[in-house]
């Protein structure tokens, strides 16, 4: 019996060493030469071989969606790889659909670049840049979220939809030394160009606390954006927001952009919290109610007692969903929190016979 595991244990650290050292010889020794890389069949790039397609792609200024740093934990970060690839690895396959295999979409994280390849992305991943910015702002809405704002450099623009999110990267700091980005939808005004505000809920991850406990006013950190297909689209019928917590900075970049552009839709904000210090910007909700066409801000809070004096609506958030729409109304749906609670809302939209299409949602 010892002499079996004592045989197991050999040829298995004979196994991972011979990996480690085929890891170590690739990425070191392995010289790939210059290869040629061929975007949506027209554009083509001359790149060094050898390194992730994520990499080879920011090295050549074209940014995909990677809340992981590249690390394959994230699954945002999927290109469609018409040639060149390789065979998918085990490390993409619990990010990938069979369907999605079938397509050819691909982990860009995993997926190296080491002979000619020809992919496809999204247009709009063209429009995607890299900023630095200052922040000039950092107000405290709640007793866990933070609202920043940040000032682009003298003569740069960000153009984005309502609705749309950036990414952040959060540096190696003291108790972290890894470098990660992070997805954080954008809360202020499209016509707003020079600037970019963000909400940001404390957590204890790596990039919440970089933002809540290093970045000071005055500080300089880099973003990449926009990103995102989730976003204000055109329409007469009623507009259902619903969200929670941070949830809200993309309602209030689409609530600015109706402001903006005097739409004259019918609009509700249901909003779900605890209690009612879990409420923010209250003025600014009063001031969309004065000044849009028909909106109303519906807080339901989950938590609260008699000393509270609460009058408005109680329960979860898909409760006032059930109580006020109506079976058979138009209604276009902007949904934006956890995923159990846009699972729950879904239910109800859908109990109200509110086509699937017409459901948009961000889950964070
Ligand atoms: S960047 Fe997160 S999985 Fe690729």
């Amino acid at each position: 019996m010892n002499t079996i595991l004592m045989t197991t244990a050999v040829v298995t650290g004979i196994c991972v060493l011979f990996a480690i050292l085929l890891t170590i010889a690739d990425k070191y020794i392995a010289d790939y030469g210059e290869v040629t890389m061929i975007i949506n069949d027209e554009k083509e790039y001359t790149v060094d071989g050898g390194s992730s397609l994520l990499d080879t792609l920011r090295s050549e200024k074209v940014f995909i969606p990677s809340a992981c740093g590249g690390k394959g934990s994230c699954g945002y970060c999927k290109v469609k790889v018409l040639e060149g690839g390789g065979p998918v690895l085990a490390t993409e396959k619990p990010w990938l659909s069979k369907e999605e295999i079938d397509d050819n979409v691909r982990l860009s994280c995993q997926c190296k670049v080491k002979e000619n390849i020809k992919i496809q992305i999204p247009e709009e991943l063209f429009n995607v840049k890299e900023y630095k910015v200052k922040v000039v702002s950092i107000e405290p809405m709640t007793d866990t979220i933070k609202k920043f704002r940040f000032e682009l450099p003298e003569g740069e623009k960000i153009s984005f939809k309502p609705g749309q999110y950036i990414q952040i990267k959060a540096p190696a700091y003291e108790g972290n030394d890894e470098e990660v980005y992070r997805a954080y939808s954008i809360a202020s005004s499209i016509l707003d160009e020079n600037h970019l505000e963000v909400m940001i809920g404390y957590t204890k991850g790596i990039a919440t606390t970089y933002m809540h406990k290093f970045v000071k006013e005055g500080d300089y950190i880099d973003l990449n954006g926009p990103y995102g297909d989730f976003y204000y689209h055109d329409g007469e019928d009623e507009v259902v927001l619903v969200a929670a917590g941070t949830g809200f900075a993309p309602i209030r970049s689409i609530l600015f952009h109706m402001k903006d552009n005097d739409i004259k839709r019918k609009t509700r904000f249901y909003f779900g919290a605890k209690t009612p210090e879990d409420l923010f910007l209250l003025d600014e909700l009063k001031m969309f109610e004065e000044t849009l066409y028909d909106f109303k801000f519906m807080p339901t809070l989950s938590r609260v007692t008699e000393e509270m004096n609460w009058t408005g609506d109680t329960g979860r958030v898909n409760n006032s969903i059930d109580t006020y729409l109506e079976e058979g109304n138009d209604y276009s749906a902007y949904l934006c929190g956890s995923p159990v609670m846009i699972e729950s809302i879904v239910k109800s939209l859908e109990d109200k016979k509110v086509p699937d299409e017409k459901i948009y949602f961000d889950e964070f």
